[in-house]
């Protein structure tokens, strides 16, 4: 595991977009990028909208972590929304290529259908997350198996009332998410995980210091061979 150790969300975001670009650069051809929503990751993406020369993105394909279940795709606060919004227009990615699971239709298959299109994708190259305060990653609440798949789960309460600053009220957080498992997180070839401010400082310690374990699901991030964290100092305070 590597550690950077930032002062701010800023620089974070500058570290985070120079891993994305040479992940990239790195790469013959057909890269794939695992994004996500949420406040952690917005710096980066902003950082590698602004970099000079331009970051070329417009042949990536993306798969996005997670999705809200149990609410209309064109909601402003869908999770395909957020990414059109803070992601895919800003950085030139192809709408096209841009996946969000359940974008194909919310039936019972959806969550198998999204494995595939990774899988034909040729897996996920380079997966950027971020880390919930109870320690989840996507959607993958406490006491989610670490070998999870792809699936239709719930959100816990904590989690509902930490996404309700999105929502009128608690009440409007759906209830319900689809999202990769722990164990297709785990099989992106590269990990890029950012944690800032002092309410992920418990999480971002047990995840990379405590036991591997489903109560913490971040924690499965231990065991993978390319795993780089970017954390500020109030996160990272208690390592
Ligand atoms: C949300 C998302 C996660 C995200 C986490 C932390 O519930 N489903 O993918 O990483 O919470 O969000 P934030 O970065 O806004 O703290």
């Amino acid at each position: 595991t590597r550690l950077f150790v930032v002062t701010g969300q800023e620089q974070g975001g500058d570290l985070a977009a120079e891993e994305i670009a040479r992940a990239l650069a790195a790469t013959e051809s057909g890269f794939v990028l695992g994004v996500a929503t949420g406040s952690s990751p917005e710096s980066t993406w902003r950082a590698l909208a602004a970099r000079k020369p331009p970051v070329d993105l417009s042949a990536v394909r993306a798969f996005a972590l997670d999705e809200y279940w149990d609410l209309p795709a064109d909601h402003p606060e869908s999770y395909k929304e957020v990414i059109h919004r803070q992601i895919t227009r800003p950085l030139g990615l192809n709408p096209q290529l841009v996946r969000v699971p359940g974008d194909d239709g919310k039936d019972l298959r959806a969550a198998q259908r999204y494995e595939q299109a990774i899988r034909a994708a040729g897996g996920i190259d380079l997966q950027v997350l971020g880390i919930g305060r109870n320690g989840h990653i996507g959607f993958n609440e406490p006491g989610s198996s670490l070998d999870s798949r792809c699936r239709v789960t719930q959100l816990s309460e904590e989690t509902r009332k930490a996404n309700s600053r999105f929502f009128a009220t608690v009440e409007d957080v759906p209830a319900y998410c689809i999202t990769q498992g722990i164990g297709t997180i785990t099989e992106a070839r590269r990990l890029l995980l950012l944690a800032y401010g002092p309410e992920k400082a418990q999480a971002l310690a047990a995840a990379l210091e405590g036991p591997v374990t489903s109560a913490v699901p971040a924690s499965a991030l231990q065991l993978h061979p390319d795993l780089t964290v970017v954390a500020d100092e109030s996160a990272a305070s208690q390592l």
